[in-house]
C-alpha cells in the first residue's frame, strides 16, 4: 500500500519550506499547496507543488479526491502585524476563512490529523511577559485574534468527530537551514534578525529599535527566538504524537527565554564582524515589552529536544543565507 500523503500549505514559505525539507528527510509523501505571493518554487525540496489558494474549495476538493492525504499541516497565512490593523478583514479572509474552507474539506475526506501554525499573537500581553498554553489569550490586533478563531474551529471541530490536532504557538521564529539550502527570503520583512541581517549585508541602510524605555533591563523589548529548524522537527514531532494517537492539544513553541533588542543586534554585528547603523525610533504599536514562552509542555507532551537554542548559531544561520542572496548565488532566491 501506497504512502499517505501529507498536505502542507503554504510549503513554499519562511517556515514550511523548512518543514517541507525535513519531511522529505524523513521519506514522508508531501504536497505542498502556495499561492507563491510570498513564497518560492526553488524552497520547496521534497514533493510536488501545486500552485493556488487554501481558499479555493474546488481546487481543495480535487486535490483531496486525487491523493490519499490523512494528514494537513497547515502555514499558509499572512503573518505581519501592522498589515492586519491596516485590512483586517484581508487577514480574516485569509487567516480565517480560507482555514475554514480548509477544514471543511480535510473533514469532508476523512483527514485524521491536522497540525496547524498559530502564533504567540493570541497572548496579546501576557502579564510578566511569560504566557503558558494556560495563560488566557487576549490577542492585541487583527493578526493573532485571525489565529486564535481558527484555533477555536479546530476544537469545536475535532469535539464534533473531526481530525485530531496539533496547534502549535509560534514564539519569535529566525535562523535558516544550517546547511544553507533553503532561508528566508520573504519580501518585505519586518522581522528584527531578518532585518538586521539585511542591513549587515547592504540590502538596507540600517536597522531601527523600536523603544528604549520598555520596563526591561536595557529598555527594548524581549523575545524568545526559535531556531526555524527546531521548530520544524517539533512539526514532524507533532505528526508521530498524532499517529501515535495522541489527544488534541496546543503547544507553545519557544525555548522559554528571551533576548533583548539589543542583545540580538550585538548578536548580528559580532557574526558580521561590523558594526551596524543603527537608529533609536519610538515603540512600534502593539508591541508587548516581553513575550517568553513557558516552554514545558511541548517536551513532555512531545518529546521534542531542541538543537539549536543558540542565539548566535541563529544569527549566524540568518546571516549566511542573508549573504548567499546579496552575492547572488544560484542556491538562493529572493523577491526582485
Ligand atoms: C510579531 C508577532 C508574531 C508574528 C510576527 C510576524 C506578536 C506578539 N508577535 O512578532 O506572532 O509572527 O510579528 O509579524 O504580535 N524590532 C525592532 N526593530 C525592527 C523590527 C523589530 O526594534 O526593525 C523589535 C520589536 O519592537 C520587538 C522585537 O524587535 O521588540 C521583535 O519584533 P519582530 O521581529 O517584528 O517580531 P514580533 O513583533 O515580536
Amino acid at each position: 500500500m501506497s504512502k499517505k500523503t501529507i498536505l502542507v500549505t503554504g510549503g513554499a514559505g519562511y517556515i514550511g519550506s523548512h518543514v517541507v525539507r525535513q519531511l522529505g528527510a524523513a521519506g514522508e509523501a508531501v504536497l505542498t499547496l502556495d499561492t507563491l505571493a510570498t513564497g518560492f518554487r526553488e524552497a520547496v525540496k521534497a514533493g510536488e507543488l501545486v500552485v493556488g489558494d487554501t481558499g479555493d474549495a474546488a481546487l481543495l476538493e480535487r486535490l483531496f479526491t486525487e491523493h490519499r492525504i490523512d494528514t494537513v499541516m497547515h502555514f499558509a497565512a499572512h503573518t505581519v502585524v501592522p498589515e492586519s490593523v491596516a485590512d483586517p478583514l484581508e487577514y480574516y479572509r485569509n487567516n480565517t476563512c480560507s482555514s475554514r474552507t480548509l477544514l471543511k474539506a480535510a473533514h469532508e475526506h476523512g483527514v485524521r490529523h491536522f497540525v496547524f501554525s498559530s502564533t504567540a499573537a493570541v497572548y496579546g500581553i501576557p502579564d510578566g511577559g511569560r504566557a503558558a498554553e494556560d495563560t488566557p489569550t487576549a490577542p492585541i490586533n487583527p493578526y493573532g485574534r485571525s489565529k486564535l478563531v481558527t484555533e477555536w474551529m479546530l476544537r469545536d471541530l475535532a469535539r464534533s468527530g473531526g481530525p485530531r490536532y496539533v496547534a502549535l504557538r509560534y514564539f519569535n521564529v529566525a535562523g535558516c537551514e544550517p546547511g544553507g539550502s533553503i532561508g528566508q527570503s520573504t519580501p518585505n520583512a519586518t522581522l528584527l534578525v531578518k532585518v538586521a541581517c539585511e542591513a549587515a549585508t547592504g540590502r538596507r541602510p540600517g536597522v531601527s529599535i523600536f523603544g528604549t524605555d520598555y520596563p526591561t533591563p536595557d529598555g527594548t523589548g524581549l523575545r524568545d527566538y526559535i531556531h526555524v529548524e527546531d521548530l520544524a522537527t517539533a512539526h514532524l514531532d507533532a505528526l508521530s504524537y498524532l499517529r501515535a494517537g495522541g489527544e488534541s492539544t496546543t503547544l507553545n513553541c519557544g525555548y522559554g527565554h528571551g533576548f533583548s533588542v539589543r542583545e540580538v543586534l550585538a548578536a548580528v554585528e559580532s557574526a558580521s564582524g561590523a558594526p551596524l547603523s543603527v537608529s533609536e525610533k519610538p515603540r512600534r504599536a502593539g508591541d508587548p515589552p516581553e513575550l517568553v514562552a513557558v516552554a514545558e509542555r511541548i517536551h513532555d507532551v512531545l518529546g521534542w529536544t531542541p538543537r539549536y537554542d543558540d542565539l548566535d548559531l541563529i544569527v549566524r544561520t540568518s546571516l549566511e543565507w542573508e549573504r548567499k542572496i546579496a552575492a547572488g548565488d544560484p542556491e538562493a532566491y529572493w523577491a526582485a
